[in-house]
């Protein structure tokens, strides 16, 4: 396929009621079909019978349209109160309207319309599901970029430590079996790591929360998300059991409020600062702080490691060579989060998974005002508070923008391939853009893709090669 010019970029999306020069108006494709029908029918395509690539692949093949009317889960028949119809935009041009803050309203869709029991988050709405518009939004956005502002200090020494604990253990386990799974020590280095440097918090000082604190976000996070996410466990069980309703947050209240008392026991540091510096209360500064911690952070690394280790252990092309040598070779002798921007190819790497598999795939916005929205060829008229739905992994592999989009190629984005960061959107917003008060985009923005870059060079420095694949490690071959 032959690349044809980026389209114009995200700020270029149209505000206005008149439809973009040259583009034909188009009415939206698709129906919500009959009520409560249409949507369960809709919510087992997604899950069961098509699972979501699929679901938005044949719905732009049916409708000609990376534009379209659909619906999203949850629904019927214990969601009454959530609405599941959805505009999907599932092209980079169209998505990009969901960074624009005059065009659209980000509160309380998150997950779309649907939003966990307040319970979950201390009955308060912590930032992540507010407005720019709302005062608190700026306050706890200012206060997050603040916490990982000053723990840069300790970042990379506190991965590197945690990281070398978690291989002691792999290694061990490889020495009497042919396969080590690595899902729950790598958690179990993320929460140590991310709460030392998130909170201020040591977890070794409450064996409780040192050995079973990742378990308890564990559990605290899938009761919030079950009714959204496929699982793959065997149907029709899960669309009975998983998806057909909101679980009671007493099921966890027990986890959550041992991992309150112990941030505020032990992240007062940081915690007071949010009080003192941002004005948020105690509670506020508490619950917020959890939510990024947990939420944000230990659950946004824990989808998104097994995603790059897996595109790394599995590769036969020769690329952890090249790895290797660029980690040894760059970098100065100590890794820092700014000494691994001197590594262009894993830099590159790390950008293309983020591309190939974005961690959180769907992001939602809600029309603020009536608005004209583009897609590469056509124009569409949506009306104030309709939401909007984008599909990432779709739009990212948007054909009008990267060259054989479904492929892996480590270097895309080395070389002279920087100018494709600002359709980069894993973050809700462009890799070449910043997160501010003002918008929705990522506070991790630029520490995500560092750290886990940071992660590929460290590991290229200990091992000359690693097998495994998104779970499992299955051979380790020290650097000689
Ligand atoms: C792999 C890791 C991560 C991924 C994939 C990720 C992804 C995202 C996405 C997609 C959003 C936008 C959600 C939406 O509004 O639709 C978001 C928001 C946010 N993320 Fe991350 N994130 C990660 C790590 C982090 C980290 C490490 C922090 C901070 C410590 C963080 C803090 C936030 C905050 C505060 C917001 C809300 C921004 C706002 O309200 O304006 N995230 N993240």
């Amino acid at each position: 396929m032959s690349f044809s010019p980026p389209p114009p970029p995200p700020s270029l999306a149209t505000p206005s009621s008149a439809p973009p020069v040259d583009l034909p108006v188009r009415q939206i494709p698709g129906s919500y079909g009959w009520p409560l029908v249409g949507s369960i029918s809709d919510r087992l395509d997604y899950f069961w019978f098509q699972k979501p690539e699929s679901f938005f692949r044949k719905r732009i093949e049916k409708h000609k349209s990376t534009v379209f009317r659909t619906n999203v889960p949850p629904s019927f028949p214990f969601f009454l109160n959530v609405n599941p119809n959805v505009i999907a935009v599932v092209d980079v041009k169209s998505f990009s309207h969901l960074f624009d803050m005059d065009l659209v309203e980000k509160k309380d869709i998150l997950l779309g319309d649907f939003a966990p029991s307040l319970a979950y988050t201390g009955n308060m709405r912590v930032g992540v599901y507010q407005d720019p518009s709302e005062p608190q939004h700026g306050m706890v956005k200012n206060f997050t970029m603040d916490i990982l502002k000053r723990s840069s200090g300790i970042w990379a020494s506190e991965l590197v430590s945690n990281l070398d604990k978690m291989c002691d253990n792999l290694e061990s386990t490889l020495s009497n079996s042919s396969s080590a799974s690595y899902l729950f020590p790598l958690q179990q280095f993320l929460f140590t790591f991310l709460t030392k440097t998130l909170s201020g918090a040591d977890p070794s000082v409450d064996a409780k929360i040192a050995d079973g604190g990742y378990l308890m976000f564990d559990r605290w996070l899938a009761l919030q998300l079950l009714p959204t996410v496929p699982i793959g466990i065997l149907q029709p069980l899960e669309e009975i059991f998983l998806h057909s309703y909101a679980y009671p947050f007493f099921l966890v209240s027990g986890d959550y409020n041992n991992l309150y008392n112990f941030i505020k026991q032990h992240g007062k540091e940081v915690v007071n600062r949010g009080k003192l510096e941002f004005g948020l209360t105690e509670e506020e500064a508490i619950h917020n702080l959890l939510f990024v911690l947990g939420f944000n952070a230990f659950g946004g690394f824990s989808v998104f490691l097994p995603s790059l280790i897996d595109a790394i252990a599995t590769d036969t092309t020769g690329l952890q060579r090249k790895l290797a040598k660029e980690a040894r070779e760059n970098g100065g002798s100590t890794l820092t989060l700014n000494s691994v921007k001197d590594m262009p190819l894993i830099n590159s790497v790390v950008y293309e998974v983020l591309r190939l598999n974005p961690p959180v795939p769907l992001q939602y916005a809600r029309a603020r005002k009536d608005f004209t929205l583009s897609s590469h060829d056509s124009a569409f008229r949506v009306t104030k508070g309709e939401l909007l739905c984008g599909y990432q992994k779709l739009v990212m592999r948007d054909p009008l923008v990267f060259q054989e989009p479904e492929s892996f190629k480590p270097d895309r984005f080395a070389n002279g391939g920087a100018q494709l960061l600002d359709y980069l959107f894993w973050s809700n917003g462009p890799q070449s853009g910043s997160a501010t008060s003002s918008n929705k985009q990522c506070a991790g923005k630029d520490i995500v893709p560092l750290t886990a870059a940071l992660i590929v060079a460290h590991l290229f420095r200990r091992y000359d090669s690693i097998e495994g694949n998104s779970s499992s490690i299955t051979a380790l071959q020290r650097a000689k």
